[in-house]
């Protein structure tokens, strides 16, 4: 499986901080926020990562990253997003390194607190389709929000201003190269931005998308509130110190 980091975008929500820097160089605590996407993905077994950077100090990241050595890895792949088109269009670039491969995409803001290896096993054995994460939060109106009835999600809303419940998506997925074809197919939305709200419900309305539940803590890292937010759950659980 395939492992893929999207650290694009222009950070604009943090501006003044994102005006020269890349959000996730940004420190987290005692790291670079980027660095615990990608420890997610080598704690869950996945070592072929590709990242997908862009907007400003782009080359910062061969800087920090290098070759991968400091986190065990052989080898780590790049590529560069141009522009501000959503994380689906990011995705986009992930093709042809992924090739026949099923792949996990972890969002370059997104920490979490526990392994995701359990869902990685899980997707493994998924023999089509996509699976999300989901989990509970305060706030579901910042996120892609999951419709449920019973047990099934039957559509993911992005944004939505009366969230029908409190069931975020968080910003780590599973594909199968399919996803390639549906991210063909996606038009930009109001903010225009490919939406990965949109490749999902894609892979819905097929009945191909599994989910299941997040445990432990976990945030985004992109408005000031969940930066702080974020630093705050690092330094009080001890996760720095993996
Ligand atoms: C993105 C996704 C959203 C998801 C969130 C997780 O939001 O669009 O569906 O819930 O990441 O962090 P964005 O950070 O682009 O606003």
């Amino acid at each position: 499986m395939k492992g893929v980091v999207l650290a694009g975008g222009l950070g604009t929500r943090l501006h003044p901080l994102t005006k020269v820097i890349n959000k996730h160089l940004l420190p987290v605590y005692d790291k670079p926020m980027i660095f615990y996407p990608i420890e997610t993905l080598i704690n869950a077994g996945i070592e072929d990562i590709l990242i997908v950077t862009g907007g400003n100090h782009s080359g910062d990241f061969l800087r920090l990253i290098g070759n991968g050595r400091q986190f065990g890895l052989k080898h780590v792949n790049y590529t560069y997003q141009e522009g501000e088109g959503g994380i689906a269009d990011a995705l986009g670039l992930a093709r042809h390194f992924c090739g026949d491969d099923k792949m996990v995409v972890i969002l370059g803001d997104n920490l979490i607190e526990n392994n995701i290896a359990q869902a990685v096993r899980d997707y493994d054995s998924q023999s089509e389709g996509g699976k999300v994460l989901l989990k509970k939060v305060h706030d579901p109106q910042r996120f892609g929000v999951a419709e449920v009835e019973g047990e099934r999600v039957v559509r993911i809303v992005e944004k939505p201003k009366e969230p029908k419940s409190d069931l975020a998506v968080v910003g780590i997925y599973f594909y199968d190269p399919r996803v390639f074809e549906f991210i063909d197919r996606l038009e930009p939305s109001d903010r225009g931005e490919l939406e990965i709200t949109d490749v999902n419900n894609m892979y819905l309305q097929r009945g191909q998308l599994t989910h299941s539940m997040l445990e432990g803590w976990w945030t985004d890292a992109g408005t000031f509130d969940s930066l702080l937010r974020a630093n705050n759950m690092v330094a009080e659980s001890g996760a720095n110190k993996l």
